[in-house]
């Protein structure tokens, strides 16, 4: 045979072509298939007659819970022989593998990289873990995750980058260049997936899995938005979710997967399902059977079957009667195949196996990570007593439940990070701590009470441990573990100054110790570098810097509690009326906004002005009055005053991360285009109405005052 598709100067789209026009039906419905841990033992046979199309390793349903034994790069390379060298067509399997936010080296939760507001920092980590994955043979990760939500009892909150949609959108973007990089086929570049589309983080009671009901005018408006940056991006996969949506399982959705993701944004890159979501149709009862769920799987734009077997068992049957046309299978069997000619893994199959050893947890890569551990923390709450003094003979106690924690810094999705190479909080601090200070175990409270009447200061380390975040790990409260708070509650009664820091997958609400703590800051789950990251900021060797990608709530019950939210007919008037809005016993109004984060400067906005006509240009002068330097994150929020549809009271627009050196002065530009005022009018068109709008420049979603300008 003339494998004139191995021919590299050829276009991905020839190639394919060139192959497809070789390929039987078992063949074409082989690129299809996608188990998980394939094997050179076990799946000998179906590699050499072609069955198998890409494989993911994952130690099962729900993996992210899970740290497993991890992937060894000469059972790739075993695996990989046998497609290539054993098989009819040799056409090589991309293998995936969940790689979140690092490999060996872990990065903060993607959550946690969503405070950096940083997409350089994002792009450089996703780079990195590209160069770590790519050096065990894995060539594709889903990642990156971009379900908004403003419900943080759903416990997968913590791999999305954040309740907006234009800071999501561009982290997401950011890592997709990351992990792909302007080559694909490069060795160390690997493919990105945006997942989960679309909609899942609206499910019902943050119940993880669960129904959603949304319309279309308002998953256009907010959830989509980020799918399509990355689409505009060149993200090469997407992972269907699943949830259904008003009633249409994601999985068999026709008008999300093919009309919008496929016809109208053009996107040419291949949809995977989620685990075992085409067989999950029959679970949601759309489908009598697996091959009912195949045919309406592929129809809906489905390329790639995760693990339920339904396209390998049917789909040549469904072809050959005539029930799906094989128009249709071409198309996603070419998907497949552009994909991995874009991958370079015909080029390039093996893996070399010494490769691992060399760029593995390199220095490089944990600098990386703990730069991006420190830019993440949020600094909620400062009375003075930040940062810390180095080397000091205060009387300081250290102490909480994480305080010694190592691979619970990792947080959810880490799969490949290793206990042994965490930095834990106390051993990061031990570089600056002094002769005055002393750590207690948090076992006895009892123990924590006598210490702490010794001090003059408790830094205490609180709050979720990983196996309470993630997939499937919905929560009813967001308050901290049980007892965690008594114990604080308990320290601040002998009349100690505390800083409380706090870490989690998602939103905590933390009212009484935004109240009666003197400092607190909220640390995410950092990481590898976690325990440096957290010591340096402390101590003042980096500035905090990072902003809440999420609005904080003062309660579960307030949820989904979210800035961006869309006017109403009847206003709460949260300054008016002391904030008491519609509940009878909360205020409405967040424990902390969207946006906000405190640095050790103190930034002055001052001098807002907006001008020209399209595109309308905006300016701010930010001076920074503290003694200290500072990483200021300047936000532009805007309102379209009279549109088509109810839109934003307030939206995310763009924003800069701006150094100030101490009383410093800069004044900050931005241009806003056309594009960014526009939304989905009730028509599904985007459009971009003339008239009034009403713009902010401020250092959070709830400061400033708003300026008006006028579009033509
Ligand atoms: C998750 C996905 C993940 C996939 C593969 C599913 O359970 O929803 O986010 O990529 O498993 O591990």
């Amino acid at each position: 045979m003339d494998k004139a598709w191995l021919d590299a100067t050829r276009t991905p789209a020839e190639r394919t072509e060139l192959l497809l026009a070789q390929m039987t039906l078992a063949e074409k419905v082989g690129q299809l298939h996608q188990p998980a841990n394939v094997s050179a033992a076990d799946d000998a046979e179906s590699l050499r007659a072609g069955r198998i199309g890409t494989s993911l390793s994952a130690s099962g349903a729900t993996a992210g819970n899970v740290r497993d034994e991890g992937v060894a790069v000469r059972a790739v390379n075993a695996v990989q022989r046998i497609a290539v060298e054993e098989s009819r067509l040799g056409i090589p399997l991309l293998m995936a593998r969940d790689v979140i936010h690092g490999h060996r080296t872990v990065f903060p939760i993607p959550l946690g990289q969503a405070a950096t507001w940083d997409a350089g920092l994002v792009e450089r980590g996703a780079r990195l873990a590209a160069v770590e994955a790519s050096a065990v043979g894995i060539g594709w990760t889903f990642t990156p995750m971009m379900d908004i939500t403003g419900d943080h009892r759903w416990g997968r909150v913590a791999e999305s980058l954040g309740e907006d949609p234009v800071l999501a959108g561009r982290l997401a973007a950011a890592t997709v260049r990351g992990l792909q990089t302007d080559d694909l086929s490069a060795p160390d570049a690997i493919a990105a997936c945006a997942k989960h589309y679309v909609g899942y983080g609206l499910a019902e009671g943050g119940r993880d899995y669960n129904s959603v009901t949304a319309g279309e005018n308002s998953l256009r408006n907010l959830q989509l938005r980020p799918f399509h940056e990355c689409v505009r991006a060149g993200v090469a996969t997407v992972m269907s979710s699943f949830n259904d949506i008003d009633g249409v399982p994601v999985h068999a959705n026709r008008r999300y997967l093919r009309e919008i993701l496929k016809d109208e944004w053009a996107f040419d890159g291949a949809i995977v399902s989620d685990w075992d979501g085409v067989g999950e149709i029959v679970q949601h009862r759309v489908a009598a059977d697996l091959a009912d769920a195949a045919r309406q799987g592929l129809e809906a734009g489905v390329d790639m079957d995760m693990v339920s077997g339904a396209y390998l068992a049917h789909l040549e049957q469904l072809v050959s009667d005539g029930a799906v046309s094989v128009d249709l299978l071409d198309d996603a069997v070419r998907r497949v195949l552009t994909l991995k000619f874009r991958c370079g893994i015909f080029e390039h199959p093996y893996t070399d196996e010494d490769l691992e050893a060399q760029v593995s947890g390199s220095d490089e890569h944990r600098a990386a990570a703990r730069s991006a551990a420190a830019a993440s923390l949020v600094l909620l709450k400062n009375d003075g007593i930040l940062p810390l003094a180095a080397a000091s003979d205060e009387r300081i106690l250290l102490t909480g439940p994480l305080l010694d924690a190592t691979d619970a810094l990792f947080g959810t999705w880490t799969l490949d990070g290793r206990a042994d190479e965490v930095v834990s909080i106390a051993d990061g601090l031990t570089r600056f701590t002094g002769p005055g200070a002393r750590s207690v175990p948090w076992t006895h409270s009892d123990q924590v009470l006598a210490a702490a009447r010794e001090v003059s200061t408790v830094v205490a380390f609180v709050g979720e441990h990983p196996v309470r975040s993630g997939e499937a790990n919905s929560i009813t409260t967001l308050d901290l573990p049980v007892g965690q708070l008594e114990t604080l509650q308990a320290i601040k009664a002998v009349g100690v100054r505390l800083v409380v820091v706090v870490l989690g997958g998602r939103a905590l609400s933390l009212p009484w110790i935004a109240e009666h703590a003197d400092a607190v800051l909220y640390a995410w789950h950092p990481g590898s570098e976690g325990g440096n990251a957290i010591a340096d900021v402390l101590f003042g060797a980096v500035g905090p810097r990072g902003r809440l990608p999420i609005t904080l709530p003062r309660s579960a019950g307030q949820q989904p509690l979210v800035y961006n939210h869309r006017s109403t007919g009847r206003p709460i008037a949260l300054a008016r009326d002391g904030q008491w809005g519609r509940y009878q016993d909360s205020l409405s109004a967040p424990l902390y906004p969207f946006g906000f984060g405190l640095t050790y400067g103190s930034v002055e906005y001052s001098g807002v002005m907006v001008q020209g006509a399209s595109p309308v240009t905006a300016s701010v002068v930010v001076t920074n009055t503290g003694d200290l330097a500072c990483t200021e994150v300047v936000q532009v929020y805007v309102r379209d005053e009279v549109a088509a549809v109810t839109r934003p009271v307030k939206e995310l627009l763009d924003w800069a991360v701006v150094e100030l050196a101490a009383g410093a002065s800069q004044t900050v530009r931005f241009t806003i285009d056309d594009e960014r005022l526009g939304y989905y009018g009730p028509d599904g068109r985007f459009r971009v109405d003339p008239g009034e709008f009403a713009l902010w420049i401020a250092p959070d979603s709830a400061s400033g005052e708003p300026v008006s300008f006028t579009r033509a």
